[in-house]
């Protein structure tokens, strides 16, 4: 899966364009092990946080904010944000070694909700995904799926009609309890 991407789309369900949010990271730059929540390094911790947050959080405002000049100008948009389960609070229990990871993709989440409650009244669907697990960099190649497979369901949700949904969180079983 490649980072972010804005291409013109022309299929037979719909005329438009759409924004895949993909970029993401779970750990910061040069980190092996991933270590539980109460044992990162007081002196450390905002900075950690702060370097998930900034790729897989800030920088989705700052690309997204960028694209929407150009989106409005399309008869129909559609913007994808990669999320993941472990964001759920309902579906998976926590696991303190990805509190960056996963409450990071949980403001994601939100993110989209709001998004999707601004562009309301437009013909932008504005809807999170979960490509589930996945054999790429992210975990060191331990996922079961492959990426191609994994893009599935946001190649769906880019591609919606204009009745689809918006403001959800979808994999490739349908709605994911938030
Ligand atoms: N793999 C899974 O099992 C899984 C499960 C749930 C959700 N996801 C989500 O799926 C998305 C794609 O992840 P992946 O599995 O394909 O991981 P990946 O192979 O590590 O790919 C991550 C992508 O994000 C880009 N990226 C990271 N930091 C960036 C930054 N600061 N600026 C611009 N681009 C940046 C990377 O670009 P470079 O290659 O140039 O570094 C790479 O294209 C992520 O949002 C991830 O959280 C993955």
């Amino acid at each position: 899966m490649s980072g972010i991407q804005s291409k013109s789309l022309k299929t037979s369900r719909c005329t438009g364009v759409f924004q895949v949010n993909n970029a993401g990271i779970a750990r910061i730059p040069g980190q092996v092990d991933m270590v539980p929540l109460s044992e990162i390094p007081v002196e450390d911790a905002a900075k950690q946080f702060a370097t998930i947050y900034e790729t897989n959080v800030f920088a989705v405002v700052t690309v997204t904010n960028a694209f929407l000049p150009l989106l409005r100008k399309a008869p129909a948009a559609r913007i994808v944000n990669v999320s993941s389960t472990l964001a759920s609070f309902t579906k998976i229990k926590p696991v303190s070694a990805y509190a960056a990871y996963s409450s990071s993709k949980t403001a994601l989440n939100a993110l989209t909700s709001h998004y999707a409650a601004e562009l309301k009244d437009t013909p932008f669907k504005v809807n999170s995904v979960c490509p589930g697990f996945c054999a790429t960099d992210l975990n060191n190649y331990r996922g079961t799926k492959s990426a191609s497979e994994g893009a599935v369901i946001a190649v769906t949700m880019a591609t919606l009609p204009a009745d689809g949904p918006t403001g959800g969180y979808f994999d490739d079983n349908g709605p994911i309890s938030w």
